[in-house]
């Protein structure tokens, strides 16, 4: 079996939300619970993330966004509109295009981004989180 074969399957165990929620401590700090083509343009990282309150206005000026609701209620702040998101739904924020997201009481929310997406865009901040890390 060619390794890169082995490697994948070693990969492909069942991910469960709430035992990962579970070890995330503070909110607006993303993990990456998985990752796919890992070295491929076309890669893509999942990480589970709490959010409580507001956060940054930001864009990201090379990718899109995906933000999939796994608990609460998430308002995804446009500079034109409001887009309100229930648990079982999802957004895709283009790339380059201002958001800001914000939870009213704690939301969690499965992003789906390529590796190295800062949280806070350009914009900065205290609220930028540390990049990679794995839960
Ligand atoms: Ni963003």
């Amino acid at each position: 079996m060619r390794a890169d074969v082995t490697t994948a399957r070693a990969k492909a165990k069942a991910i469960n939300f709430a035992q990962k929620l579970a070890l995330i401590d503070r909110p607006w700090s993303p993990r990456v619970v998985a990752e796919m083509n890992d070295d491929s343009p076309a890669n893509l990282q999942f990480k589970l993330v709490k959010l409580e309150g507001e956060f940054v206005w930001h864009a990201h000026a090379d990718t899109d966004e995906t933000f999939l609701v796994v608990a609460g209620t998430l308002h995804m702040q446009f500079r034109d509109r409001v887009e309100v998101l229930q648990a079982g739904e999802m957004i895709v924020v283009p790339r380059g295009v201002e958001h800001c997201p914000r939870a009213d009481g704690e939301c969690h929310v499965l992003l789906i981004e390529p590796r190295g997406v800062v949280n806070t865009g350009e914009a900065g901040g205290e609220l930028t989180a540390p990049n990679d890390v794995w839960v």
